[in-house]
């Protein structure tokens, strides 16, 4: 075989994959299906328009009597089972648009047929080629991000036109009630589960991490979406893998959001993240601290001026190639299987209320590792990756001369009780034992070793380091006694603080000089009563016209974040 004999069955997205084996020289597309006239008219005017003189039918029996090699089963997801199985019994590999098969039956079918036949079966899953993935791939074997432990794919897809009519025209239903159109009918996806559409995020994770799952939990959202009522507004799967991974997989086809494809990785030693909206990756890996931030790195889907980014021709090439070199293809029969029923399993969860499932593994031999990085390949070139910065935030009275609220301050042992009136700076801030304690929220809170503790005493430090000379006001809240020095002399004495602490209850303005400046906060347990403080800084001299300008780092006080 020189070449090889494409059949393509439907010209909705079959159309994409007419273009892209029209692009390959090794392949021929020796003729089309599809019933409808105007979706043959437009294959014909593309093929002949390439000096292809293929056939072009309305049925697809007559497409399989042509005898092709290959037949690309591009009909809609419910069909495909039918026409796969069709195809292999006539003695034709398969190329299959996802999903591929809608339940657990068809895929035994499908499988069983191919071992039967001997042919081939691949899932058109596009996304697997996309560009960025090789890199993603090549890094992770290199370790640069440690062991990865959690993946997570989003796809996001507003569709609402969920009914169709006799050309293959989509309408929502309010365009249906408004037109008073007749004759017309849900499409395929009107009541499909969201998540089974799951395998452009899931195939490309597997992939990544070179890996199968083995059991799923999933929950629905509501069927608020007045425009495709018939399914949930989405649904949240969370695969557990053969590996011990966690992959979280969220499909909305009824959110009227921006359509992306998202992925996430987390690793031990770093984290990489990638968004199809905003074609751009960023990681943050094992040579870099994660206080330094994300860096960006320009890589994406391969070719943005072709069709999905050049995905499409990616995989009809690959496909085409391998077919001619081996006989075999990058995504093979058991691993199309892999990608697709877990959707159709976890919308079985969902329906249970979110019940762990077991996914079935249809392989005869025990998953070991992918081969489609064999066929693939890693990229060769190293891209530089530049620092991540948020757009500059415009000033606003509000926000501008404060600073974030201390989360990360470094907290003492817990002392037995001492008066705070008499009580100095320590002399030797070592003896206080303070360590770095890390808050989620904006109290730093201590109640349950000070409940514990009785009468007692403890200290909370923090540095801050002021680019410049400011006026500052140290912000607090707190509920005991408390004392506080800046740079070591006393700021702030309360006797009477008690329940419960407020932020920012308290100002104690004070000149800052530039360069670094240390805060020691003494708070009385109050017999066990108190719980923590609030602390934060404002900037005071800045001027209206400053307030306008763009804000800087260097406006106001940057806080230490201390290290464990
Ligand atoms: N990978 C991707 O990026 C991507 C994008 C879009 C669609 N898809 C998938 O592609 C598949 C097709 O989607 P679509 O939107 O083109 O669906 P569609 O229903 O619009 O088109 C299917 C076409 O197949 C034809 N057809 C079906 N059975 C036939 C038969 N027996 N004989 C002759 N013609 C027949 C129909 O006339 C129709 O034109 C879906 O499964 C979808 O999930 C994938």
């Amino acid at each position: 075989m020189d070449k090889l004999r494409v059949g393509i069955l439907g010209m909705g997205r079959g159309i994409s994959h007419l273009h892209s084996f029209l692009a390959v020289e090794e392949a021929e597309v020796i003729g089309i299906a599809d019933r409808l006239p105007n979706r043959q008219a437009e294959a014909e005017k593309v093929m002949r328009a390439r000096g292809n003189k293929g056939k072009i039918v309305a049925e697809y029996d007559d497409l399989l009597a042509i005898k092709p090699d290959v037949v690309v089963v591009a009909s809609n997801g419910r069909m495909q089972c039918e026409h796969s199985v069709k195809a292999l019994e006539a003695g034709c590999h398969v190329l299959s648009e996802v999903p591929g098969a809608f339940s657990l039956e068809e895929w035994l079918k499908i499988r069983d047929t191919v071992e039967r036949t001997g042919k081939q079966y691949m899932m058109a899953e596009n996304l697997c080629f996309m560009d960025f993935i090789r890199y993603w791939r090549k890094w992770i074997e290199e370790g640069r991000y440690g062991e990865i432990s959690i993946a997570e794919g989003e796809y996001v897809h507003y569709l609402p036109e969920t009914i169709t009519n006799a050309t293959g025209e989509f309408f929502t239903p309010s365009e249906v009630k408004e037109r008073g159109l007749t004759n017309v009918k849900p499409t395929w996806r009107a009541d499909m589960p969201p998540i089974g559409y799951l395998t452009h995020d899931l195939g490309p994770l597997l992939e990544l991490l070179d890996d199968q799952v083995v059991s799923v939990s999933c929950r629905n959202a509501g069927w608020r979406c007045k425009e495709a009522p018939l399914r949930s507004d989405g649904q949240i799967a969370l695969f557990h893998t053969a590996k011990g991974l966690l992959i979280q997989i969220l499909v909305t086809l009824n959110t009227k959001c921006p359509g992306d494809h998202r992925f996430r990785l987390f690793g031990t030693e770093g984290g990489l993240e990638w968004s199809g909206y905003e074609q751009f990756c960023r990681r943050c890996d094992k040579s870099r601290s994660e206080m330094a931030g994300w860096e960006v790195v320009d890589i994406g889907l391969g070719d943005p001026s072709a069709s999905h980014g050049g995905t499409d021709l990616n995989l009809v090439r690959y496909f085409t190639r391998c077919m001619l070199k081996n006989g075999t293809v990058p995504i093979d029969i058991y691993r199309s299987i892999e990608y697709s029923l877990p959707g159709i399993i976890a919308a079985q969860s969902a329906n249970l209320g979110g019940v762990p499932i077991s996914i079935p593994d249809l392989r005869r031999k025990a998953f070991t590792h992918t081969d489609f990085w064999k066929v693939v390949g890693f990229p060769e070139n190293e891209p530089e990756g530049r620092h991540f910065k948020t757009a500059p935030l415009k000033a606003n009275k509000e926000t501008v001369p404060f600073t974030d609220f201390v989360h990360v301050p470094l907290v003492s042992e817990i002392f037995p009780h001492a008066p705070l009136a008499k009580l100095a700076f320590p002399k030797n801030k070592d003896t206080l034992g303070l360590k770095p304690k890390s808050y989620s929220g904006n109290f730093l809170d201590l109640h349950i070793e000070l409940q514990k503790a009785g009468a007692a005493l403890v200290y909370y430090a923090c540095n801050i380091h002021c680019a410049v000379a400011m006026k500052l006001k140290l912000l607090f809240g707190y509920d005991g006694p408390v004392k506080v020095w800046i740079d070591g002399a006393e700021a702030h004495y309360d006797p009477h603080g008690t329940n419960s602490a407020v932020a920012d209850a308290v100002g104690i303005p004070f000149d800052a000089t530039k360069g670094m400046h240390e805060i020691l906060v003494a708070l009385d347990s109050n017999g066990g009563k108190a719980w923590g403080i609030f602390l934060r800084f404002k900037r005071l001299d800045f001027s209206p016209r400053e307030i306008e300008k763009i804000l800087s780092p260097s406006h106001i006080p940057i806080i230490d974040v201390f290290k464990k």
